[in-house]
Parts: C-alpha cells; sequence; structure tokens
C-alpha cells in the first residue's frame, strides 16, 4: 500500500502520516513515472540530536514522493532499522536522517551491507563531511580556504587554542549539526560554558578563529550549484533558535552578489562538497570577508528539507519545486544502484 508506514504494525517508533494517504485517494499521485523507483523506505527520525528535525525533513520529503506517485513508506530509523528494511523488502531508500548515525557513514554502509540503493553521499563521503576536523584538513591541503582551528579536549586546551587564536572564538562539537553545542567565546569568563555545552553533544570540540564576513550557503544538487542563500540573523552566529525558532533571520535569494563574485563562490562550494568525496545533493556553508575572500564552514551530506530549509528556497530561486527537488534526490539513487550492478558484474 503505497504512502503508509512500513508494515501496519503497532510499533512505538514509528510514524504514521495518514495525511499522505488522503491525497493519494484524492488521485493526486497518478504519475506512472513514480513506479521506476519501486517501493521506497524514508529513513527519518533516529536518534542523533537532530531527531526532531529530520521527522519534518522525512515528513515532507515522504508527503513529496506520494505526490509523485511514488511507493514512498516512512520509517523511524531507530535500533530496529535493519530489521525493518529488511521486513519490508524495499528498492531504495531516501535518507532524510540528519547527524549522526544516519549522515555519518552508519546507516549508508548498513544499506550497501543490505545492497538497498541511497540516496546522496556514500560511506566515505558522509563520515568525512560529518567530521569538522577533517574536512578542514583535505580543504588546506588543498589549497581551500577556511578558519584556523584547533582540536581541544579539555577545558585547558581551549583556554590555550584561545590565547593562540585569539578572541572572538568559535566553539563547536566536530561531529554535529543544527548548530547544537556551538557557542561564541568573546572573552576568556565564556570559555568555561562554552566547553560546557559543546562537551555535551560529542567527545571531539574544536575552536575555530571567528569569522566577520557574511555568511551564505551553497545548496548542490548533483555537480549544480543553486543560487547563494545569504542568512542574515541579530543573533550572535546563525544558531538553533535562529534556524529553527524565530522570524527574525532573514534568507536573501538572489543574494547579492555580482554574477561573477557569486559564481566564483559557488566554485569553491563545489570543490570543497567534492574534496570530502560528497555527492548527489548537500550543502556547503561558508562566509565570504570584506575583501571577496570565501571561506569553508562544514559541508552538510543530509542538509534539512522542511518548509523553512534551505535546500527548497535554493531550489525555488533556480526553478525547481520542492517535489521536483525531492524526485531529483531520490534518482541519485538510481545511479548508485548503476554502481552496484558494476561491481557486483
Ligand atoms: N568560525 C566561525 N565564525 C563565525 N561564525 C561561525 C563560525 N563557524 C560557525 N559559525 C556560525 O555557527 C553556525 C553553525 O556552524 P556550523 O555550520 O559549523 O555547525 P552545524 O551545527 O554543523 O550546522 P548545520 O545546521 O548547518 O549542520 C554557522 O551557520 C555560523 O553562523
Ligand atoms: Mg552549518
Amino acid at each position: 500500500m503505497p504512502g503508509g508506514i512500513a508494515d501496519g504494525s503497532s510499533h512505538s517508533g514509528r510514524i504514521t502520516v495518514s495525511s499522505e494517504r488522503e491525497e493519494m485517494k484524492n488521485g493526486n499521485t497518478s504519475n506512472p513515472a513514480g513506479h521506476r523507483y519501486g517501493k521506497v523506505a524514508v529513513l527519518m527520525g533516529g536518534s542523533s540530536a537532530e531527531r526532531v528535525i529530520s521527522l519534518e525533513t522525512g515528513r515532507a520529503v515522504h508527503a513529496a514522493l506520494c505526490r509523485r506517485g511514488v511507493d514512498a513508506y516512512a520509517l523511524d530509523a531507530r535500533e530496529d532499522v535493519i530489521e525493518q528494511l529488511l521486513q519490508g523488502k524495499f528498492d531504495r531508500a531516501f535518507i532524510a536522517l540528519h547527524g549522526r548515525g544516519g549522515e555519518d557513514g552508519v546507516i549508508q554502509g548498513a544499506l550497501e551491507t543490505l545492497a538497498i540503493p541511497y540516496t546522496g553521499s556514500g560511506v566515505l563521503g558522509s563520515a568525512l563531511a560529518m567530521d569538522k576536523v577533517r574536512s578542514k584538513t583535505i580543504w588546506q591541503q588543498q589549497g581551500l580556504m577556511t578558519p584556523v582551528f584547533i582540536e581541544v579536549s579539555s577545558e585547558q586546551e581551549l583556554h590555550r587554542a584561545a590565547e593562540q587564536i585569539g578572541l572572538p572564538l568559535m566553539v563547536k562539537p566536530i561531529h554535529e549539526g543544527s548548530s547544537c553545542g556551538a557557542s561564541k567565546v568573546a572573552e576568556l569568563s565564556d570559555i568555561q560554558s562554552a566547553w560546557h555545552t559543546a562537551s555535551q553533544y560529542d567527545d571531539g570540540i574544536m575552536a575555530e578563529q571567528w569569522l566577520t564576513g557574511r555568511e551564505y550557503t551553497a545548496a548542490i544538487l548533483g555537480q549544480e550549484v543553486l543560487p547563494l542563500i545569504l542568512l542574515e540573523t541579530p543573533h550572535a552566529f546563525y544558531d538553533y533558535r535562529a534556524k529553527y525558532e524565530v522570524d527574525s533571520t532573514r534568507y536573501i535569494c538572489p543574494c547579492g552578489l555580482d554574477t561573477e563574485r557569486e559564481d566564483e563562490v559557488r566554485t569553491v562550494a563545489l570543490q570543497a562538497f567534492n574534496a570530502v568525496g560528497a555527492s548527489g545533493w548537500g550543502r556547503v556553508d561558508l562566509f565570504v570577508d570584506e575583501a571577496g575572500e570565501t571561506s569553508l564552514i562544514e559541508v552538510n551530506t543530509v542538509p534539512g528539507m522542511t518548509g523553512h530549509s534551505l535546500v527548497p528556497m535554493a531550489a525555488i530561486q533556480a526553478g525547481i519545486e520542492f517535489d521536483t527537488l525531492v524526485l531529483r534526490i531520490l534518482e541519485t539513487s538510481l545511479e548508485q544502484r548503476i554502481e552496484m550492478e558494476a561491481a557486483t558484474a
């Protein structure tokens, strides 16, 4: 039965998406092209710090797939995800999981083992992009600009890093998303709470030179970089509340850079994406300073796909509406099937 839960069981973690079923019944989904994808599991939720956002992403993706006639099922990717995938006999998976376990190569490896093609980056690209320190090391080796940073493993080391890099500083967990655990250290007295906040989320913590320019994000679809979005917030930085809770954040697209400059930044974003082995789709966060230099912050391999997310916003500017964007992302799993078949031929 298209558009419903995986097996109709009453498992507590599983998500029911009855409104999309109603849409199916209303005949809103008669696109025969949907059948070429077979039975699709939309993996969402999971147990990372970004679970709530992932559920939003997953529901939006699932609804879009159903509207386009795809036989899509919403799966909450908890401990029994492998069992659910095996029982459901799925042809492919749309990964709508953010953060650890879903965006870091772990679920990608499980899907490879089960020979289920999936959307987006593979194991290596996912794992590298999730690790901010290793991403930055690769960029430095390739001559791409990224702010100076020091990995720290204690509050004392954070003090030493502050002396070396200078203030202000950005302190963040190495493997986290949605700005969870991130804070600005403007004065030495902020160090203790910055350490405490970050260490609640991760064993790996980094201190990074504070960037002053303007913040942009570059959405990537295949090898196409969509129009840049300029982000403006009255907060000290684009923190969790600025991302999801308040309406004072401004998203400016077209971003206001002249075409030549924007193309240069887009080129750097794509280089950064490819450098960490990411593929299919994603988002590169970066700053551009007064001199026009691009500094790379991070790559997201499963960015948000909610109604207020950045990739859908950039796609609209490029003339790609949400449901088409979701199908284009699903198509990245078709490419992967070819690779899988080639590998076993
Ligand atoms: N070096 C820096 N200087 C100034 N601001 C920064 C710096 N690094 C990060 N920020 C701010 O913190 C935000 C979150 O940082 P970052 O993108 O690295 O974390 P994240 O938690 O992985 O985010 P996402 O939700 O995009 O996955 C950025 O969007 C930016 O506003
Ligand atoms: Mg980010």
